[in-house]
């Protein structure tokens, strides 16, 4: 089974390749770690994924996309996100946070809600302010606190949201950036924030540990960006990433029908683009699925699949009574 070799990117060794992506659980009060997210996390740690992305987690409080989302903000999220890590580190995973910033898709009661451009994600949101010089280098000074935030909390990799639509992606995007200054305009213009934010983080984020990015690489529009454009956008700051986390949609108000593996294609082009690890996710299932995902990719993530699974790396690979998998307490459960 190639889902149970380890894999190793810098210092940091993932006991398999099986990864838990982000996804916002809605249950903090002040973007504080709670007893809800130690259990959650940990939970997902016994049942022996690898690998761990804690979901986006605010860099500002009005970065929110709700006041229930965690938070690096303050030095006061310190001490729950390290006991976090230790109880996650403590069954075997690495864990990675999600640096988040919500952009025009903020519902946070903390504003202004900022954006590159005036425009709202639709009739139901605020419109955003236009963000001014002083605006961009406020947040991206808060990126970079959080970074150092991450580190001292003992994470194994910090994952930019440069996806769905937040405020990266919203930069990068020419249906959210309409600038005519230096941040918008041509597509190096629109990359010039996400530029600014790799060089500002990459000095404090150490060099053993992992800097990922997850990405839209698809934004289901036809005037928006396509794999060929996002694999543009990521070129000049490929150098600075260790993975690549490649996922689609959540720019603009349209839906679209997944379907299983249906982002597989795009993290497939990325990596053959850039010459990077990537994750791919979206829809995948089974461990045939995940088999056939690791022949293109480095490491595949199961996300709605391990809310209604946690101990799914556990079942998927103890059939035929090899419970070497298994988390050790659990091998009873299989034999
Ligand atoms: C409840 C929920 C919350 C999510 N929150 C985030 C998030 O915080 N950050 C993110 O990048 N993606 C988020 N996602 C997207 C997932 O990470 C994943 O890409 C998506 O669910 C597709 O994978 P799946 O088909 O395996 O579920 C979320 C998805 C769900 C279902």
């Amino acid at each position: 089974m190639n889902a149970l070799q380890p894999y190793t990117l810098k210092s940091i060794t993932l006991k398999n390749r099986i990864v838990m992506p982000p996804m916002c659980m809605y249950q903090a009060t002040d973007g504080q770690v709670n007893a809800f997210h130690r259990a959650h996390y940990a939970t997902r740690a016994m049942g022996q994924v690898g690998f761990i992305i804690v979901e986006a987690t605010a860099v500002t409080p009005e970065g929110r996309i709700t006041d229930r989302d965690l938070g690096i903000w303050s030095d006061d999220h310190l001490a729950g996100l390290k006991q976090l890590v230790e109880e996650v580190h403590a069954y075997g995973a690495k864990i990675g946070i999600q640096l988040q910033h919500a952009g025009r898709k903020s519902t946070s009661t903390s504003t202004p809600h900022l954006a590159p451009s005036a425009i709202p994600f639709s009739e139901r949101y605020d419109t955003p302010n236009a963000m001014t010089q002083a605006n961009i280098d406020k947040v991206i000074d808060a990126f970079k606190a959080a970074a150092i935030r991450a580190d001292k909390a003992g994470f194994d990799a910090i994952e930019l949201h440069g996806a769905h639509g937040y405020l990266i992606n919203e930069f990068l995007s020419p249906l959210t950036n309409q600038r005519t200054d230096a941040y918008g305009g041509s597509a190096k213009k629109r990359g010039r924030f996400l530029h600014e934010l790799v060089n500002a983080i990459r000095p404090v984020w150490p060099t053993n540990k992992l800097f990922q990015i997850r990405v839209t690489a698809e934004e289901y529009h036809p005037d928006g960006n396509h794999p060929q454009e996002v694999i543009e956008h990521l070129r000049p700051v490929s150098e600075a990433f260790d993975l690549i986390h490649v996922s689609s949609g959540g720019l603009v108000n349209v839906s679209m029908s997944p379907f299983p593996l249906y982002q597989v294609d795009f993290a497939k082009a990325i990596k053959t683009a850039l010459n990077k690890p990537v994750i791919a996710v979206g829809l995948i299932t089974t461990p045939q699925q995940v088999e056939d995902v690791l022949k293109e990719v480095d490491l595949v993530a199961l996300g709605r699949e391990l809310l209604r699974h946690p101990y799914w790396v556990n079942a998927a690979y103890a059939a035929d009574h090899n419970v070497d998998a298994v988390f050790e307490s659990y091998r009873r459960g299989y034999q």
